[in-house]
C-alpha cells in the first residue's frame, strides 16, 4: 500500500489529481448507492406493509358484515372471498384460519403437506413442507418468510372474532406479498446507478484531467525556465500567467528572483573586477618600482630606500583590502558578531580618545547617551572609526569640524552621528555611498587613499546589528551619517563631556 502510495505521489500534477477525484467520485458514488439502495428498499416494503394490512382489513371486514353461524359457513365466506383473488407474482396470499373448519386460502400449495414436483426429492419436499407449516405458526404483526416456490414473502396476521362462532374462538387472517417487488425495485436502483455512476466518473475524470492540465501549465512552464536558468541562462522570465491567483503571483516571485539573481550575479562580477583592479593597481606600482630598481647595477642609497618604503606603503594597502573584503565575506555569516554588554560613555570615550589623536581638527564630541549597548564592541568601534576617518578625510586640516553625537533612539535603540563641514555628499550619491568600491566623483584620486570599501564595511556592520546606516546633510554644510542599532538600555542621564566646543549648534 505504502510502495502503491509512494509511486502515486511520483506521478505529474495532472495525474494525481485524476486519481484524486477518481477515488473521492467513487466513494461519493459508493455512499450514494447504499444509501439509495436501502432508501429504495425501505420504502417498496412500507408500500407493501400499508398494502397487506389494507387486503386484512377487507378480508376481515367481508367476514365480519358476513356474519358466518357456524365454523363450516365462515369457511365458505372465507374461500369465496379468497377464490376472487387469485395469487400470482406481486399479488396477495390470503389466508384464514376457522377453528374447526381448516385453512382457507387462494394458494391451497402452501398449506398442507404437498407431494413433491417435478424434480424434486422427497426430502426437499418434506422441507418445503415444514418451512410452509411456519405460515401457520408464526405469530401476530408482520414478518417476513422465506417460503419454497415463492421466494421471501412478507405477511400480515391478525387475530378476527366472528360473533356467530362464540366468544373464545378466533378467526386468523393472513395476508401476504412476495417481496420481489423490493429486489426488482433495487436492481432497477442498481442498473441506473451503474451506468449514471459510470457517466458521472468519466465526466469527472475528464473535467479533472483538463483542469490539472490548465493548472499544471504555468508550472511546467516555470519548470521549462528554471532548467534554462539552471543551464546559465538567466534572460528567460514567465509572461501570461493570468491577471491575479497564486500561479500569477508565483510567477511574479519568480521573475523578481530572477531579477535578484541577474543583479546579484552582476554585482559579483562588478566586484570580483573591481576587486581585481584595486590589487592590480599596488601590485602593478611595486612591479615597476622593483623594475626601475632591477635596471640599475649599484642602486644608490636613498633610491633603495624611496622604492622600500613604496613597496612597504602599497602592501599595506594591499593588506588593508584583502582584510577589508575578508571582513565583507564574514559579515553574511552567523558568527560574524560576538556581542557583549557594552558600557555606551567609556566606550565611546576611549574610541574618541584614540581617534582624535590621529590628525588636527576641531573634534567636537556632544551628548554621549548614559546605558549599556549589546553589541560586538571591535566591530562598533570599526564602524565608528570608519566614519570618523572619512569625516577627517574630507574635512579641512586644523579648521575642519569633526563631531560625534551619541543619543538615545526610540524604542530601545541608540544613534550614533557623525557630522562635519566638509564638501558633504551629494544627493543623487547618498545610498550608492554604501556600494562596494563606491566613490564619489572628488574621491576618485588614488591620493585620498581610499578604495571605496569603508562604508560598505559600515553598512554589513549595521544590518549584522539588526540596526542601519543612512547618510544626510549635515547643519555645517558637510555630510552626516547616522549609524543606528537596537538592543540599548538607557541607565541615566545624557552625559555632556567638557570636550564639547559650545560654539558648534545642537545637531
Ligand atoms: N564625510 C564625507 N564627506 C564627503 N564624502 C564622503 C564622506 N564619507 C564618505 N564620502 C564619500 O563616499 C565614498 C565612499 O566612502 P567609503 O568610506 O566607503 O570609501 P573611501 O573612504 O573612499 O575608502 P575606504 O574607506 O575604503 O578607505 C568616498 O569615496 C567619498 O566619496
Ligand atoms: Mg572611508
Amino acid at each position: 500500500m505504502r510502495s502503491l502510495l509512494g509511486r502515486f505521489s511520483h506521478l505529474g500534477l495532472r495525474w494525481r489529481l485524476v486519481g484524486w477525484v477518481a477515488a473521492l467520485s467513487l466513494l461519493c458514488l459508493a455512499i450514494a448507492f447504499v444509501a439509495v439502495y436501502r432508501g429504495t428498499g425501505t420504502q417498496v416494503r412500507h408500500e407493501i406493509d400499508g398494502e397487506i394490512a389494507g387486503d386484512a382489513s377487507e378480508f376481515t371486514h367481508s367476514l365480519i358484515q358476513s356474519d358466518p353461524r357456524s365454523s363450516a359457513q365462515a369457511a365458505t365466506d372465507a374461500a369465496r372471498y379468497v377464490r376472487g383473488q387469485p395469487f400470482s407474482g406481486s399479488s396477495t396470499l390470503l389466508f384464514a384460519v376457522i377453528p374447526g373448519a381448516g385453512t382457507s386460502t387462494n394458494v391451497p400449495e402452501l398449506f398442507g403437506d404437498q407431494p413433491p414436483d417435478d424434480g424434486e426429492t422427497v426430502a426437499e419436499q418434506r422441507q418445503e413442507n415444514r418451512q410452509a407449516a411456519r405460515l401457520l405458526r408464526i405469530g401476530e404483526g408482520y414478518s417476513t418468510l422465506a417460503l419454497p416456490d415463492v421466494g421471501d414473502l412478507r405477511l400480515f396476521k391478525r387475530t378476527v372474532r366472528l360473533a356467530g362462532l362464540g366468544k373464545h374462538s378466533g378467526v386468523v387472517v393472513g395476508v401476504g406479498e412476495p417481496l420481489v417487488a423490493v429486489v426488482r425495485a433495487q436492481r432497477g436502483v442498481a442498473r441506473a446507478f451503474i451506468l449514471a455512476g459510470a457517466l458521472a466518473l468519466l465526466g469527472a475524470l475528464l473535467g479533472a484531467w483538463l483542469i490539472g492540465t490548465r493548472m499544471s501549465r504555468p508550472l511546467r512552464r516555470m519548470a521549462a525556465v528554471a532548467a534554462r536558468v539552471d543551464a546559465g541562462d538567466l534572460a528567460p522570465r514567465i509572461h501570461d500567467e493570468g491577471r491575479a491567483g497564486e500561479t500569477r503571483v508565483l510567477a511574479d516571485a519568480f521573475n523578481h528572483m530572477l531579477d535578484r539573481l541577474t543583479e546579484a550575479f552582476a554585482a559579483q562580477r562588478a566586484f570580483a573586477a573591481d576587486a581585481s583592479h584595486e590589487l592590480r593597481t599596488p601590485l602593478t606600482v611595486i612591479r615597476g618600482q622593483i623594475e626601475v630598481l632591477a635596471t640599475q647595477r649599484h642602486p644608490p642609497e636613498e633610491e633603495v630606500r624611496r622604492v622600500e618604503s613604496l613597496v612597504q606603503a602599497e602592501i599595506a594597502r594591499i593588506s588593508r583590502l584583502v582584510d577589508d573584503l575578508l571582513l565583507l565575506a564574514k559579515a553574511e555569516q552567523p558568527q560574524f558578531l560576538r556581542t557583549e554588554a557594552i558600557e555606551v560613555p567609556t566606550f565611546v570615550r576611549e574610541l574618541w580618545r584614540t581617534t582624535t589623536m590621529l590628525a588636527d581638527r576641531r573634534f567636537e564630541l556632544q551628548g554621549v547617551a548614559e546605558g549599556t549597548l549589546t553589541a560586538d564592541p571591535d566591530r562598533l568601534a570599526q564602524a565608528l572609526r570608519n566614519l570618523l576617518a572619512n569625516a577627517i578625510q574630507h574635512t579641512a586640516e586644523d579648521t575642519g569640524l569633526v563631531l560625534l553625537r551619541v543619543r538615545p533612539a526610540p524604542v530601545g535603540r541608540i544613534r550614533f552621528v557623525v557630522a562635519d563641514d566638509g564638501p558633504g555628499i551629494p544627493p543623487d550619491q547618498r545610498r550608492r555611498v554604501f556600494d562596494r568600491f563606491h566613490r564619489t566623483d572628488s574621491a576618485r584620486d588614488r591620493a585620498s587613499g581610499g578604495t571605496g570599501l569603508g562604508l560598505a564595511i559600515v553598512d554589513a556592520i549595521a544590518i549584522a546589528h539588526g540596526g542601519r546606516v543612512s547618510v544626510s546633510e549635515s547643519p555645517f554644510g558637510g555630510a552626516q551619517v547616522e549609524l543606528e542599532l537596537p538592543h540599548f538600555s538607557a541607565g541615566g542621564q545624557t552625559h555632556r563631556t567638557p570636550a564639547s566646543v559650545s560654539s558648534a549648534a545642537d545637531l
